[in-house]
């Protein structure tokens, strides 16, 4: 169904949706977080936080992170993740600025084109790439904090005026149908409701254009999506996380790949093989061309 309410792609600046109840935006430089006794640097993220933490959630937030109604980041790790985006962001960018997409990944997606949506922008990983290859593109992020570093990031960025920072969620996209030549997500979408799931790949499937492309890069649930009609591409060669110095090595190690700390200390090196850290490297997309 389309959604009238949609802004159009070429609106200039977004009329944000309605903000959750978390009070004005703070003074430039004093993010919410900021008010937060800050972790220790090392302390990893599944011992980060705290039920106490689970406030800075937004009700709509809330609905689809704790579905039960309540949760422990202590015992689940996504719910984690979820604070770190609006509690730390900055920590999060220097783990996603490390973490490089395979060249052949951003190759390999459509240039050239008119349109492009892509949900779960995060502080721009992707969105950064694609202000290159479109020439409107809506980065769409529940997390307020992170749409400030990504807005922040395109401001200073040649061509920064064609992507439009946008609230949403997977389950319910601010956009028309059929209104993108390319919907994609990176490192965002997951088969579980509150991340994606049936609800999210319909959405995104509504959003693209008869012909266009739904692309899922560096997905962690390649069946589920080959079982939805989904095709893979792995792009080949040897991967390393690049961190930003050996100290970075370390403490990002520390906070996100405790087990490997060790070793990233012994490597001596900014540059950590994905294999070290335990983790798959982001060299797999998964697509559909949309019927036309
Ligand atoms: C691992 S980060 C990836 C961010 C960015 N795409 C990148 O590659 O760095 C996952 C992102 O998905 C967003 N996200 C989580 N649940 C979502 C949902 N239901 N709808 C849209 N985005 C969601 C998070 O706020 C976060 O920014």
């Amino acid at each position: 169904m389309t959604r009238p309410e949609a802004p159009a792609w070429e609106d200039p600046e977004p009329p944000e949706g309605p903000e959750p109840p978390e009070g004005p935006e703070p003074p430039e430089g004093l993010e919410p977080h900021s008010c937060r006794t800050p972790a220790s640097p090392a302390l990893e993220l599944r011992k980060r936080y705290t039920t106490a933490d689970l406030g800075v959630l937004t009700p709509e937030e809330a609905s689809r992170f704790l579905p039960q109604g309540d949760g422990d980041p202590q015992n689940d790790v996504i719910l984690a993740w979820e604070l770190l985006y609006r509690l730390e962001p900055e920590l999060y960018d220097r783990l996603a600025s490390a973490e490089r997409l395979h060249p052949g990944i951003v190759g390999w997606l459509p240039c050239g084109v008119d349109r492009i949506a892509e949900v779960g922008a995060g502080t721009g990983r992707l969105t950064m790439e694609l202000i290159g290859r479109g020439q409107h593109v809506v980065a769409v992020e529940p997390a307020r904090p992170m749409r400030r570093i990504l807005r922040r990031k395109l401001a200073a960025a040649d061509q920064g005026h064609r992507a439009r920072v946008v609230h949403g969620f997977f389950d319910k996209l601010p956009l028309p149908d059929d209104s993108a030549d390319l919907v994609v997500a990176c490192s965002a979408f997951t088969p579980a409701a509150g991340h994606g799931g049936e609800t999210g790949l319909a959405e995104m499937e509504r959003v693209c254009r008869p012909g266009g492309c739904v692309a899922i890069l560096w997905p962690n649930h390649l069946g589920w999506l080959t079982a939805h009609g989904y095709r893979h591409v792995s792009f080949p060669g040897p991967m390393s996380a690049e961190f930003g110095s050996y100290a970075d090595a370390v403490e990002l190690a520390e906070v996100f790949f405790p087990r490997a700390a060790d070793e990233v200390r012994r490597l001596g090196t900014r540059m950590v093989p994905f294999e070290v850290l335990g983790i798959n490297p982001p060299r797999d997309l998964a697509f559909k061309v949309q019927a036309g």
